[in-house]
Parts: C-alpha cells; sequence; structure tokens
C-alpha cells in the first residue's frame, strides 16, 4: 500500500514486521556496503536489530563497512549505565555488527559541553556524506528521537528537555535518578537521510499512527514532518495500524 512517497506494510506480527525490516536493511547495506545507517533505541527496533545481527552473522550481508549513528541519548545518567541508548546500542547493535569506534557516531552523554557535543556530532554527519537509512521510533506523543512537541522544533543536534510521556518511558524505568533531558538529532539531520524506516508496533502506538495519518504536519506532532520527506517505508503491526484498516 502506497501515499505519496510513504509506503505502507502491515504485518500480523511483529516477528514478521521486524524480519521486513531487517530484511530492507540488509538490502540496503547490500546494495551500498559503507552505508550510514541512524538507528534508534527503544523497544520498537530490538527485535529488527536481533535479526540484522543474525543475517550478518549467516554472510547475507557484510558489516565490515557499515557506520552507524546514534540517534539520540538520555543526559543525566552515569557513565555505563545501562539505562543510555549507549548501552542499548552496545548490546543489540554495535557489538553483533562489530561496529569500530571509526564507524560509530554517537553523542557522548557524559560531556560536559553539551552544545559543543551537539556541533562535534553536525559535523560529523555532515562530513560522512549523509545517512543512508534511518531506522525510527515514535513515541507515544509524536516524539521522533527526543524531538518533543512543542511550539518550535530545533533543525539540528540539541539537547532536549524531555515531555513528561518521554520521562515515563520503559528505559527509563529504575533509574536512580529522574532523566529530564537527552540530545538529539534534529528534524534536519533525520530529513538528511536519503531513506527512513519508520517502526510502530502495538496498541498504544495507534493513537500516533492514526495522527500520523492526518498528514497535517505540525510542531506539535514532531513525527508529522517525516510527511516532507520523499522516501519514507512504514512497518507496522496490526494493532498499530487499527487506523489504517479502510485504506491510506
Ligand atoms: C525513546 C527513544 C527513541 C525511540 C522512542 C520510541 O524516546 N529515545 O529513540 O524511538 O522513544 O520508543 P519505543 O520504541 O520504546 O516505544
Amino acid at each position: 500500500m502506497s501515499t505519496e512517497a510513504f509506503t505502507f506494510h502491515v504485518d500480523s506480527s511483529v516477528d514478521k514486521a521486524s524480519a521486513r525490516a531487517a530484511s530492507l536493511v540488509a538490502e540496503q547495506i547490500r546494495r551500498k556496503p559503507d552505508s550510514l545507517i541512524c538507528v534508534a533505541s527503544g523497544s520498537t527496533p530490538t527485535q529488527t536489530y536481533a535479526n540484522l545481527g543474525e543475517l550478518a552473522a549467516e554472510n547475507r550481508y557484510a558489516v565490515d563497512r557499515v557506520s552507524i549513528a546514534k540517534l539520540d541519548e538520555w543526559l543525566e545518567l552515569p557513565p555505563d549505565d545501562p539505562h543510555t541508548c549507549e548501552s542499548f546500542l552496545r548490546q543489540h547493535v554495535l557489538e553483533p555488527l562489530q561496529i569500530r569506534a571509526d564507524r560509530y557516531i554517537g553523542f557522548d552523554n557524559q560531556a560536559t559541553d553539551t552544545l559543543a557535543e551537539c556541533r562535534r556530532i553536525e559535523t560529523e554527519l555532515q562530513n560522512s556524506g549523509g545517512i543512508d537509512i534511518a531506522i525510527l521510533g515514535i513515541g507515544i506523543n509524536g516524539h521522533i528521537g527526543l524531538n518533543e512537541p512543542a511550539a518550535y522544533l530545533q533543525a539540528g543536534c540539541h539537547v532536549a528537555d524531555l515531555a513528561p510521556t518521554t520521562v515515563g518511558h520503559s528505559m527509563l524505568e529504575g533509574t536512580a535518578d529522574r532523566v529530564t533531558r537527552g540530545l538529539t538529532m534534529g528534524m534536519r539531520d533525520i530529513l538528511g537521510a536519503r531513506r527512513i524506516l519508520l517502526l510502530a508496533f502495538g496498541e498504544h502506538k495507534a493513537e500516533p499512527i492514526r495522527e500520523l495519518l492526518t498528514k497535517r504536519v505540525t510542531t506539535q506532532f514532531p513525527a508529522s514532518f517525516l510527511w516532507l520527506h520523499q522516501n519514507v517505508t512504514c512497518i507496522f503491526d496490526q494493532a498499530a495500524a487499527a487506523s489504517l484498516a479502510g485504506g491510506a
């Protein structure tokens, strides 16, 4: 199913949807072995990353020239805290795909000068030749990365004040301190990706997906900015895609 620059796939299970997402990413890497892949953290892409690791282990594509860019990161957590996006990505992406430091672009959540850290990532992204594919999840409030609903968005990498729903994100359950800020790529960085893969699974994502499908582009729902992109592939499970039933 396709509308404008969006292509929709609705799969009957998270497993099937994740396999589809992983195979699209593997295909991208086969086509361009030195692809730069932007990766979200969170529960949504976990199975996709596991599948990508399996495909790599089976030599279905070569990982030795792939680069990875981290979409976002929580601030106010100690180094090596298991709740950071860095720990998540190390476990699910960087170690399984054996991504070395020189092929990784990632916010350092220990940076004392966070603005300089944002500038460093922005420069690295610019020097990299651009993101080939971005694997994104969507927040229940419509955030993408940590671009939160607001009166205005920030185009480039920036320090984000987290929305209350984001402070309650499952990744932050059990942290010693309350996390209120993060580092994130901005919508310009994200929309600069040549291709975007938007994943959404579960009933709790049905409402944000319904809102996305209204096609109203507003800073109060940052995911709506994806409508400005030319090549977005949405992969949903049936629960998240409930509002698509009539056809998009
Ligand atoms: C968090 C993460 C994002 C993620 C989003 C959705 O804010 N920092 O990278 O895409 O929430 O998370 P989940 O997939 O767990 O619903």
